[in-house]
């Protein structure tokens, strides 16, 4: 049995809508409305989503930087949405983020050194030649020449500045590291360098990803669970296999069929099966969404694949098994 690092309990975080004369709160965005899962040691948990589904700030709530407004993130057994229990338990050291726009999240006025030796300072105590060996070490395996150390961010390009945010992300060894989108912003082939090597570091690390993408392509070839997001819930949850082969929400099947196909034989197909999910999904609303236009409850159809549906969409699909 795969080991649990990290478990997500019905988390919400809802942002006030203020407006008028008083700027008084007259709403709620629903930015998380109910999100649970769980990562296991060392694996790749693949978060997918449209923009504006709440991807980024279920990310950033478990990293501790965004205020909860319910549910519980259970850490070794403490619930890290206390600031007191992150910090007995060192949570900052072992939870780490990767963010898409490295351009803004790295200081520009800062040097490389500095920038991956700043985590490293909040944790340990090293002389100034213990700290820069290690940090000549982190760039090392993040594959960028030593010399980089005493440069600035605008000297790189995009590619090699994610790479000094992954190295950045492992200088306090950490266990899990949310990655928000730590390719979307790369060219295909420097895309897929940093992919590869995100998973050679996890290997010689054991790291957790929760790894969140926009991009279907991108989530097969890191996850092995993954979850779909959609209006701040989840959607489906399975495996690679039941995701990709047995999609059965809608919002799921929508976003399968957007993948651009390269095989010619089969376009006409393809574009038939697009037109028809995308047919279904505006029509049939009120079957996949409750009456205020939200997401139904997970339910499981097999003990790895659980999806949003109504209670009577279930029984049926049990009586035609
Ligand atoms: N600080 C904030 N205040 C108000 N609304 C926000 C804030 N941050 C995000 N939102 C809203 O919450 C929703 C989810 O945003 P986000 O988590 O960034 O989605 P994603 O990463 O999937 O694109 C969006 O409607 C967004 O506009
Ligand atoms: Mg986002």
């Amino acid at each position: 049995m795969a080991k649990e690092i990290i478990q997500i309990k019905d988390l919400k975080v809802h942002y006030p809508i203020r407006s008028g004369f008083w700027n008084r709160i007259t709403g709620y965005v629903r930015a998380v409305d109910g999100v649970s899962l769980t990562i296991n040691e060392g694996e790749t948990y693949g978060l997918i989503g449209e923009s504006g589904s709440g991807k980024s700030t279920t990310g950033k709530a478990i990293v501790g930087v965004e205020k909860v407004t319910s549910g519980s993130i259970i850490y070794k057994g403490e619930d890290i949405t206390k600031a007191s229990n992150r910090r007995h338990l060192n949570y900052n050291k072992d939870v780490q983020m990767i963010f898409q726009d490295s351009m803004s999240s790295l200081n520009p006025r800062k040097r490389i050194e500095d920038i991956i030796a700043e985590p490293i300072r909040n944790f340990e105590n090293l002389t100034t030649d213990q700290e820069r060996d290690r940090v000549q070490e982190l760039l090392d395996i993040v594959g960028m020449p030593s010399d980089a150390i005493y440069k600035y961010p605008h000297e790189f390009s995009g590619g090699q500045r994610q790479r000094i945010g992954v190295a950045r992300a492992v200088a306090t060894n950490p266990k899990l590291i949310v990655a928000d989108e730590p390719t979307s912003a790369l060219d295909l082939s420097v895309q897929a360098q940093v992919l590869n090597f995100m998973k050679h570091i996890q290997q010689q690390y054991n790291i957790a990803y929760l790894f969140i993408s926009h991009d279907l392509g991108v989530i097969r070839h890191m996850s092995e669970n993954i979850a779909i997001m959609n209006r701040g819930r989840l959607v489906e949850v399975g495996k690679k296999d039941d995701i990709y082969n047995h999609p059965v929400h809608i919002y799921t099947k929508r976003l399968l069929a957007a993948i651009p196909k390269v095989d010619v034989e089969h376009r006409e197909e393809h574009k038939k099966h697009r037109l028809a999910v995308e047919e279904e999904y505006k029509n049939d609303q009120s079957k996949w969404y409750d009456e205020n236009g939200r997401v139904f409850p997970l339910q499981k159809v097999s003990p790895t694949h659980s999806v949003a549906l109504p209670a009577s969409e279930i029984n049926e699909m049990k009586e035609s098994d």
